[in-house]
């Protein structure tokens, strides 16, 4: 009920009666009084003034499970919303949640990550406070070969996302980074739960740098946060609702072909690397070529020298642009 006070009052934008909460709600004053201090001790500012009932005043940044799901406005994704203050992993914890029943759609969000997990074995930096980190749990029914196309989905539903918070255009550095004037700002990684031909559950987990301005030393040339990049106080919870919001929509889409084919168009005009030099560090051998856009299911199509276009797979190699990072 706490969320869908929230949600009221937020949309009213002025003061709500307590009896409206107690006959919408149907519960008595006293339990909406409860819900309304309950609200106030997680930090918002709500006025209580007689006759007139409960306004919800100026929103800073609450950053927990009723600000989250009181903003969730999609069908199935984001359903249920866990909220953590600390964590060892999201996707740790999407993980055992999956492994107890948890259903399509739910997210596993923290404020911190002990032993946050990034692509290729690499720890992924998670300091509390500041930044966003959240995994969503999918149940498909297609099969194993469908599911790296997931992650360009999320990439995709992060730039959208970045783009209705931020008011800024986000790209994709393929396959899955997302980056802001050439700066990485999120990594995403998607793990999957298989046996033989059947997936069990995909965890598809996100990382943005949103407001860490000190970054280690190690990425400090190649990575930004969105609040560098927009200039202004961005709130973890409006973020999150947009991101997974645009996924919900994406994802409806690459189900109905289970390729990229309705997204294609849309993913290359975001493409960070399309028309430039790209450098493949493939264990086999680093080539270059230029990059041209994407199948439709998600290689990224390179023209090499001799004039020939190669697929590229995500997963095998690593993509740089000829002088650093894009
Ligand atoms: C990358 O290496 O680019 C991917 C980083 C993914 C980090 C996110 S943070 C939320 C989720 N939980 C994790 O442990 N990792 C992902």
């Amino acid at each position: 009920m706490k969320s869908e006070i929230l949600t009221l009052l937020r949309d009213r934008g002025d003061y709500v009666s307590g009896q409206e909460l107690c006959q919408r709600f149907g519960v008595s004053r006293t339990a909406v009084w409860k819900a309304i201090n309950q609200l106030k001790k997680e930090g918002y500012r709500i006025e209580a003034v007689q006759n007139r009932g409960y306004l919800l005043l100026a929103e800073e940044e609450v950053y927990s499970q009723n600000a989250l799901k009181s903003r969730m406005g999609t069908a199935w994704a984001g359903h249920p919303v866990s909220f953590y203050k600390t964590l060892d992993s999201t996707n740790l914890q999407a993980k055992r949640d999956a492994e107890g029943g948890a259903p399509e759609g739910a997210l596993v969000v923290a404020d911190m990550q002990t032993a946050g997990r990034g692509r290729r074995g690499r720890s992924w930096q998670s300091p509390e406070g500041v930044n966003a980190y959240f995994t969503l749990l999918l149940r498909p029914e297609y099969t194993p070969d469908k599911a790296t196309m997931v992650t360009l989905v999320m990439a995709l539903a992060v730039a959208e996302g970045i783009r209705e918070t931020c008011g800024i255009q986000a790209q994709i550095k393929w396959p899955n980074d997302v980056v802001i004037h050439g700066k990485k700002t999120c990594g995403i990684l998607c793990e999957m739960s298989l046996e033989s031909d059947y997936i069990h559950y995909i965890v598809a987990g996100t990382g943005i740098n949103v407001g860490q301005q000190e970054l280690p030393a190690e990425i400090a040339e190649t990575a930004t946060c969105l609040e560098a990049e927009c200039g202004k106080k961005i709130s973890r919870a409006v973020l999150i609702a947009n991101i997974i919001k645009a996924f919900e929509g994406y994802y409806e889409k690459f189900k109905d072909t289970l390729d990229l084919s309705g997204l294609q168009q849309e993913y290359e005009g975001l493409l960070v690397n399309k028309g430039k030099e790209v450098r493949m560090l493939d264990p086999k051998g680093e080539y270059s070529g230029v990059a041209e856009g994407i199948t439709d299911t998600g290689e990224l199509l390179v023209r090499l020298t001799d004039g020939s276009v190669t697929e590229v797979y995500a997963g095998e190699v690593s993509v740089r642009g000829i002088y650093g990072y894009v």
